[in-house]
């Protein structure tokens, strides 16, 4: 039998291209097309499909319109036709179970990609991935990456798995080293911790994402075993055990396929408390980042894959991941994971210009700017520079707040003592700022959760304390 297609895209005469190729074909049956994201409802209505072409509709993003679509009709599968300097967000679109194809499509590409999808025993095998007509360079394109050339196919635990409950996952970045995103990740941890949502306590979940040199951990006196290194162990054994049970030698898997096998892997959200350390003050969760930075680099992209993922069908309420400022693949896909991120910087030239290159580059990949709040960390009373200053050379939309931290004197002393503000009694500039910040990234109930245990506040510093552990 014929897979039905829906083609969605504002490039008529692309779709009309498509359609020649594809009018003879045995596979697949074209059975719409649409320019509009209301077109593509109403046609996903009438035509029932089996598969979605997403070419690109301005007026959308298509990671979104495809977690739309398939809140609705969950049978489907999807393909991203990405033009070529789109593909270097085809890991964003992975994370999501999107198929990626190289503009411009080739019919016999999209026939192939239906028959996989088809496969009903998809989940079962050793997924071969065609690799030759995928890749760019055979259509003329510009060569890319190896992992550009496979195609991707979703991983079964998008279609397997039901949603676990409404979350937040909010990811705190900023293009720029020791600004504050780990006090800000921190803080806001803290915060969502000591809230309740709809009378019940947050249950919240805090990620240290600095792989190398992470310090989330001793921002709150906390130890740091177990670990993400933990997790990655853990699923290194699950991995090998899943290739010997498919006769294959784990000894001999290459790289790209332990990524294919990764994704046969089935998610344990339930054992996430395996690898957390509990901060009993505010009962708040954290994972923190390897103890040896040897450690941090066996962690690979499809380890962080399987962890975002888990992360993602948990029962946490909140989640929020620190992360370095860089642009490695961990980071990456910790902005593409999020469904907010606050972009931190402070008020100075080498911090505004790299946040104003990553919007540059977000922008260009149709990130949907809507996730990212701007919040400008260490402000004194008399800047430079504005914030309306910053938010226009930012190009932001009128409509968007720029959030502000006050520079507080507290802060230094606070991370020293392992005590976050939002735990103190006492005064601080900064405090308010972070409280107005976290209402705005997740609505809360007014009345606060009660502390655990206060007396520890008052525990002294100590250097030596902190270096023997
Ligand atoms: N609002 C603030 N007021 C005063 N000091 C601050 C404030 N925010 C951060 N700091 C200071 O800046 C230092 C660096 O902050 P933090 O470690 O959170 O930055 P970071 O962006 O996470 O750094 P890295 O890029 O290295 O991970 C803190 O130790 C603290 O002393
Ligand atoms: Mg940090």
């Amino acid at each position: 039998m014929k897979r039905r297609l829906l083609i969605v895209d504002d490039d008529r005469e692309a779709t009309r291209q498509l359609a020649n190729q594809l009018a003879g074909s045995q596979l697949i049956e074209i059975c719409g097309e649409a320019a509009s994201v209301d077109e593509a409802w109403a046609k996903l209505q009438q035509s029932r499909p089996d598969l979605v072409l997403l070419g690109g509709v301005k007026e959308t993003e298509r990671g979104v319109l495809c977690q739309q679509f398939r809140l609705a009709f969950p049978h489907l599968a999807f393909i991203a036709a990405c033009s070529p300097n789109e593909l270097v967000w085809e890991p964003f679109f992975r994370n999501l179970g999107i198929w990626v194809i190289a503009k411009p499509v080739q019919s016999g590409q999209v026939e192939a990609l239906a028959m996989m999808a088809q496969s009903p025993a998809l989940d079962t095998r050793f997924p071969r991935q065609p690799q030759q007509p995928f890749s760019q360079e055979q259509q003329g394109g510009m060569p890319h990456s190896k992992d550009q050339d496979q195609m991707t196919e979703p991983h079964p635990a998008i279609h397997a798995q039901p949603k676990a409950g409404k979350k937040r996952l909010i990811t705190v970045y900023g293009p720029k080293g020791g600004v504050g995103k780990t006090f800000i990740s921190r803080e806001l941890a803290i915060f969502f911790s000591m809230q309740k949502k709809e009378g019940r306590p947050l249950k919240v979940l805090a990620v240290d994402f600095n792989l190398d040199l992470g310090t989330f951990a001793t921002a709150l006196n906390l130890p740091r075993t177990p670990n993400l290194f933990t997790w990655v162990q853990e699923l290194d054994s699950q991995l090998h055990a899943l290739a010997q049970k498919r006769g294959i030698d784990p000894y001999s898997v290459r790289p790209e396929e332990w990524q294919e096998l990764a994704s046969l892997l089935p998610l344990f959200p339930q054992h996430i408390e395996k690898y957390v350390i509990g901060h009993t003050e505010s009962g708040l969760d954290v994972l923190t980042s390897p103890r040896d930075i040897r450690q941090s680099f066996e962690i690979r992209d499809y380890h962080l894959y399987l962890i975002l993922e888990t992360l993602k069908q948990s029962s946490y309420d909140v989640i929020l991941i620190d992360t370095a400022p860089d642009t490695t693949d961990a980071t990456i896909q910790a902005l593409f994971f999020a469904e907010q991120v606050v972009m931190v910087g402070t008020p100075v030239v080498d911090s505004i210009e790299n946040i104003q290159r990553l919007l540059k580059l977000l922008r260009e990949a149709e990130y949907p700017e809507e996730r990212i709040q701007v919040c400008m960390n260490r402000l004194q009373r008399k800047e430079m520079f504005t914030l309306e200053e910053i938010r226009a050379y930012f190009q932001l939309h009128p409509s968007k707040k720029i959030f502000s931290i006050p520079d507080d004197g507290e802060v230094k002393k606070s991370i020293n003592t392992g005590i976050p503000v939002m735990m103190q009694t006492g005064r601080s500039a900064a405090r308010e700022a972070i409280e107005t910040l976290g209402k705005a990234l997740f609505p809360v109930d007014e009345e606060t959760k009660k502390l655990a245990a206060k007396g520890k506040q008052s525990e002294k510093p100590s250097l030596l304390r902190w270096l023997w552990g």
